[in-house]
């Protein structure tokens, strides 16, 4: 595959969301994400890189550096913002697991202030469409933990399919045990379920 010879979008858009690459200037806006996200990603994404942002500044750096990974094809990070209000609502995460598939992985998470809205399914369905048309891949993957029912709630919503889990597998910020769920989804699982 040759991955710099793709057309990708920069953004992409849902009944309510535009879903769009991190740019300079997205700084102070992501600091204040940031801060307000901090406690609630640590049960399930304590590593992420929000959580360790100490000034706006470094979060400038951080979406600059999002950007270029986004140019360069290697992950992309998407910002999905109320379409009437500009407001941030939830992050896209596609990582790109194995170009010779092609296969990707999808993550996400919702802003705290905007969780039980639906923002995170419909960002996450418009992700599916944007890596099997712009991407080309032929295979998606997913994996919580599970002890997040509303993360494993929003993969069985895009209609991916449970293939393991493994149980006590891995153990929680808060140091408990828990499973993972692993889910995947085929280009022709998606055409089936967009052609019904
Ligand atoms: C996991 C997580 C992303 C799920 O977010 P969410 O807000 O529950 O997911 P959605 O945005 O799709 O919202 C779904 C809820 O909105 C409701 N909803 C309201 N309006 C809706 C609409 N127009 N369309 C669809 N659902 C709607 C649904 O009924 C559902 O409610 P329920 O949870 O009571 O069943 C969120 O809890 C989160 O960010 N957690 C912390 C980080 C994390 O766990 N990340 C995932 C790691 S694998």
């Amino acid at each position: 595959m040759r991955r710099m010879l793709l057309a990708i979008p920069d953004y992409f858009q849902t009944e309510r969301l535009t879903v769009r690459r991190y740019c300079a200037g997205d700084g102070p806006m992501y600091w204040q994400m940031a801060h307000r996200n901090r406690d609630h990603l640590f049960p399930f994404e304590a590593h992420n890189a929000a959580r360790y942002l100490r000034s706006e500044q470094d979060a400038e750096n951080l979406v600059r550096d999002f950007s270029a990974q986004y140019a360069l094809r290697q992950q992309f990070y998407l910002g999905a913002f109320d379409r009437q209000s500009e407001t941030f609502v939830a992050q896209i995460y596609i990582g790109a697991s194995n170009w010779d598939i092609p296969e990707f992985s999808l993550g996400y998470f919702a802003d705290v202030d905007h969780e039980g809205k639906g923002y995170v399914t419909e960002a996450a369905k418009g992700a599916l469409a944007f890596i099997f048309e712009h991407l080309e891949a032929e295979r998606i993957i997913l994996h919580c933990s599970d002890a997040n029912p509303r993360s494993a709630d929003v993969a069985r919503r895009c209609g991916f399919v449970q293939e393991a889990h493994l149980r006590q597998s891995t153990i929680m910020a808060n140091g408990q045990r828990c499973g993972q769920y692993f889910f995947g989804l085929l280009r022709e699982e998606y055409e089936q379920q967009r052609a019904k």
